[in-house]
Formats: C-alpha cells, structure tokens, sequence
C-alpha cells in the first residue's frame, strides 16, 4: 500500500510541475541521449556479468593453487610431511602439537624437533629406570646427549627471530641444524649398538622405542632437507 502511494505521489508531484512542453527538437534530443545511456549501462553492465563470469571459471578451472592449500593447516602438514621417510608417524607426532594451526614450514620443523625431544626425555626415564646394567647406563648418557642436541637445535632458530630482521634460516645454521640431528641419532645408534654388544636383556625394549625416536629425527631432517622447496611450494618467502 505504502509503495503504491508513493509512486502515486511522485506521478502527482510531476504531473502538477508546470513543465510547459519542451520544443520538438529538444524533445528528441533528450530522448537520443536517454536511449544512448540505456544502451551504454546495459553493454557497461554486461560487459561486467561477462567478465565476473569469466573470472569466477578461470577460477574453478585452474589446479589449487598451493598458496591456497597452505591455507589449510592439515592439508600443508600432509604436504610437509609427504617429503618424509615416516609421513605417517610424522602427521601424527605434530598434528596434536599444532595448535594454534600453522602453516609454516618452520613451526612444522619447530614442532617435529619437540616431537623427537618429548621421545628422548621418555628414553632417558626408561634408561633411569633400567640403570643396574651397564650398558643401560651408557645409554642414559647417550640420551641425555642426544637431549642436548635437540635442545640446541630447537633454541637456535628461536633466536634469529624475525622481529631482530636477523635471518633464521640460513644456509649455515640449516647445515648446523643437520649436523645436530645427526648427532642425535649417532647417540641412539650407539645405545642400541652397546646393549647388543653386552647381551643385555633390556636390548628388545630399547630398540622398539630407539627406532620409533629414530623416525621422528629422520622426519625432522627430511623437513629441513626441503625446507627451500616447502616454503616455495606454500608461496611464503624463507624466514
Ligand atoms: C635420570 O637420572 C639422572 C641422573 O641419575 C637425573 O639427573 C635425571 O633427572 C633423570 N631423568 C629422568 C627423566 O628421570
Ligand atoms: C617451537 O615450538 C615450541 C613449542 O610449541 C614453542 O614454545 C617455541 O616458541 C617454538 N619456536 C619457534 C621458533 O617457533
């Protein structure tokens, strides 16, 4: 009711104007420019619709772009770790530790060295508790070493913050970071190696639990063996 009055307002309104007749040719005129108008915003606004419709199906064509992939925090995680020897114990040691979700191939790292330190800290309470042999207690050294190693690891790419400008990820400290990890895994090597060497009874349990913290290290180095190529895979530029 309300519209239709007021359309009835505006037609009275314009009827009551005292608009004498304009001349014929003015008439016309307004007319052509009118109808030009019309004519231009219907090929302005079909042009848009086309090119909006085009755009929108270049879209939906085109593979995902990694960029995008990256976006989802699984879906990167799954990428990162694709370039695993473990990938599966990989997605399952960071997943639980991601959070708040990321994307970056460095906190993915960061978190797969946390995964491989909690693993050590489990070895080194095994070995405390298994300390009467020997051969044990070498191993509790070695651990703790390897500890060491991890630690290390994890505080120097903590320290090239990005808020110092100071770059983390240089090629000195990627070759640092390898040497470590190696490190860390030379120690695990050399316990499982001294329980076989002395016939301990405790060499079954260690060496199940060594191999599962053995992975987790290969994982860590995978990942930073293609720490270049991760970045430009999820379009980020090296920290
Ligand atoms: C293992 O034993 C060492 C020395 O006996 C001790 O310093 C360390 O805190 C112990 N660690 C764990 C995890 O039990
Ligand atoms: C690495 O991860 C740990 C544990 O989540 C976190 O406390 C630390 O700040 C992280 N370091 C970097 C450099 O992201």
């Amino acid at each position: 009711m309300d519209s239709i009055n007021v359309f009835k307002g505006y037609g009275k309104v314009s009827l009551e104007q005292p608009n004498p007749p304009p001349p014929n040719h003015l008439h016309r005129r307004r007319r052509f420019i009118v109808a030009s108008l019309a004519v231009f915003l219907t090929l302005a606004i079909g042009s848009l619709i086309a090119v909006l419709i085009c755009e929108s199906a270049t879209e939906s064509d085109k593979p995902e772009p990694s960029s995008q992939l990256a976006s989802n925090s699984a879906a990167s995680l799954k990428i990162v770790c694709a370039v695993t020897r473990y990938p599966e114990t990989c997605f399952s040691a960071i997943s639980p530790l991601n959070s708040p979700p990321s994307n970056s191939p460095l906190r993915f790292f960061n978190l797969s060295l946390h995964a491989g330190a909690a693993q050590v800290s489990s070895l080194i309470s095994l070995a405390n508790e298994t300390k009467a042999e020997a051969a044990v207690k070498d191993c509790a050294e070695l651990f703790d070493d390897a500890a060491s190693q991890l630690a290390r690891s994890a505080e120097s790419i903590s320290v090239g913050s990005s808020s110092s400008g100071e770059k983390v990820l240089t090629e000195m400290r990627i070759s640092d970071l390898q040497t470590w990890i190696s490190a860390a895994m030379t120690d695990q090597e050399t316990c499982v190696d001294g329980l076989e060497e002395m016939g301990s009874t405790a060499v079954d349990e260690f060496k199940v639990r060594v191999q599962k913290s053995q992975e987790y290290m290969s994982n860590s180095l995978a990942i930073l063996n293609n720490i270049h190529s991760l970045f430009a895979k999820f379009g980020l530029t090296m920290p």
